[in-house]
């Protein structure tokens, strides 16, 4: 069965749309034709998405907080009711942690996991049964390079996107003969704001944008790099963002021993 992987007058849902990626990924999609669902909890910044997409009539906003897991399937049908039906499902929208493993809160990484990963899981539960009846859809998740780089401050938010990668992969076996793919995207480093947001060993809010963050990517490459990867219809689409990112997926790879002693002394905030 032929998978789909255009863009034109395709319904799109797309998660954490408020800002970064996900909000170019909604301006790029729209640009190709596509009409939008967006979902955030900042309506507001919902609002001039939906501007960017070609407002009222391509473009309709459902705000809602994924971390409130008993709302979802709510949130779900009506972002499937704005158009009648759904044919892509970006899960992006995310949040980061700095902080050392045995110093973070369990509340912390119950938080991180929450919006991650279990809310991704009630979001397909409810979405994809009808894109496998209608035999036709795919599912895309933005998860981090930091799955194939394991980068210290962050192992409940790697945990949480491996977690939904390893989720997904098990359904990409289950979707083969349904006409639903499924397509992953790991970015490096891309300057939005998922380090302000991070959460902190004790739950606070981190508040700055990283050297690393700063230098990365724009949104709008890792968007375009997204979307031509889902247009290949790429299972895993990997965005190393500078030489950084290449090494440590190199070293990993050829030598994690090395890393492990390089990474443990990097600057990582
Ligand atoms: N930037 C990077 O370097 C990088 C690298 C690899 C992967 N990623 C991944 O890329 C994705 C997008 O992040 P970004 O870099 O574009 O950062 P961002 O600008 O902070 O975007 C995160 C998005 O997620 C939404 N969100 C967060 N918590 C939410 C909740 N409880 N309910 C609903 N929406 C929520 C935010 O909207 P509201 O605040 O309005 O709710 C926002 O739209 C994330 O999954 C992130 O892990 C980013």
């Amino acid at each position: 069965m032929a998978l789909r992987t255009d863009f034109d007058d395709a319904v799109v849902w797309i998660t954490g749309a408020s800002s970064g990626i996900g909000r170019q990924l909604a301006a790029q999609l729209s640009a190709r034709g596509a009409r939008t669902v967006l979902t955030a909890r900042r309506e507001d910044a919902l609002r001039e998405t939906r501007e960017l997409c070609g407002g009222d009539g391509r473009s309709v906003i459902v705000p809602g907080d994924l971390s409130d897991l008993g709302a979802i399937d709510a949130l779900a049908a009506t972002a499937e009711a704005a158009f009648g039906h759904l044919d892509m499902l970006i899960l992006n929208a995310g949040i980061s942690q700095r902080g050392l493993a045995v110093e973070t809160e369990p509340a912390v990484v119950h938080s991180v996991n929450t919006v991650n990963f279990l809310a991704p899981v009630h979001i397909i539960r409810r979405v994809v049964p009808a894109m496998m009846e209608r035999g036709s859809g795919r599912v895309v998740a933005v998860s981090s390079l930091s799955t194939r780089v394991p980068t210290p401050q962050r192992s409940a938010y790697t945990a949480s996107k491996a977690a939904l990668e390893t989720y997904l992969a098990v359904l990409r076996r289950e979707l083969m003969e349904s006409g639903v793919g499924v397509t992953v995207a790991l970015p490096g480093f891309v300057r939005t704001e998922i380090s302000l947001n991070a959460l902190n060993a004790d739950g606070s809010t981190h508040g700055r944008l990283d050297p690393a963050q700063e230098k990365g990517m724009s949104p709008e490459d890792c968007a375009r790099r997204i979307i031509s990867g889902i247009e290949r219809g790429r299972r895993e689409i990997l965005i190393p963002t500078d030489l950084r990112t290449r090494l440590g997926l190199y070293l990993q790879r050829r030598a994690p021993g090395l890393l492990d002693r390089l990474m443990a002394k990097a600057e990582v905030t």
